[in-house]
């Protein structure tokens, strides 16, 4: 079985890391793909929006609607930060981090549907988990909603363990009852807690 170490390895290998100042993030290079990564400003909030509500409609099977307003990102922009990856075809995919002095949230994740499965997902929480550790994070947590069966092994390859359950908003109407599930990685080697 692949660590976590080895998958974290082959996206930088596979991808030609260069520092950018200012977020702890990077810009990449590989083959004929360029991505650049990089942390949004609030002129990206309309675009980050479209984003988010065209990758997030793979869940209208259990919940309809947009998953995400303009405003609710412009607030984003208050409590933490997006970090983006952009090719030549615009905006590809973006994550949302927020610290929380040892320990930082990350959310959001969002890779445009046309450029799934080519390792952008994986990409950006691994550079968010850079961003993190910059920042003085020992634990990142997140937040899945237990109906999305495939989501466990997209973090579980990365590290994450599931700590916890949370209620789903309910304010938010959903076609079958659903949970949120707390998914943790302790960024330095120790044991996520639970509490
Ligand atoms: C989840 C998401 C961010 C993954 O991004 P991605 O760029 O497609 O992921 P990667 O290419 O880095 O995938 C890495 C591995 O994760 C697994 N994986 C990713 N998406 C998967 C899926 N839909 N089903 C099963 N396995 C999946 C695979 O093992 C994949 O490796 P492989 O392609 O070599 O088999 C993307 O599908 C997305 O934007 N989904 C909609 C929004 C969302 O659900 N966000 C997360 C909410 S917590």
């Amino acid at each position: 079985m692949r660590t976590v170490r080895a998958v974290e390895a082959r996206y930088r290998q596979r991808f030609r890391f260069v520092p950018i100042a200012g977020i702890g993030g990077r810009s990449q290079l590989a083959g004929k793909d360029t991505v650049l990564l990089r942390t949004a400003s609030i002129a990206d909030a309309g675009a980050i929006t479209r984003l988010i509500n065209v990758a997030f409609q793979v869940e209208r099977f259990f919940v309809d609607g947009d998953r995400i307003r303009l405003e609710e990102v412009h607030a984003r922009f208050e409590t933490g930060s997006f970090i983006i990856a952009e090719d030549d075809g615009g905006l590809a995919g973006c994550i949302y981090v927020e610290l929380h002095d040892d320990r930082a949230y990350l959310g959001l994740l969002s890779v445009a549907p046309e450029r799934q499965r080519s390792g952008l997902g994986t990409l950006l929480t691994t550079a968010a988990e850079d961003f993190c550790r910059a920042n003085g994070c020992r634990v990142v947590d997140l937040l899945i909603v237990n109906l999305r069966k495939e989501l466990p092994g997209f973090y579980g390859r990365l590290g994450y363990v599931e700590t916890g359950t949370a209620p789903f908003p309910v304010e938010v109407q959903t076609k079958q009852p659903c949970h949120f599930v707390r998914m943790s990685k302790v960024l330095d080697g120790n044991t996520a807690r639970t509490g």
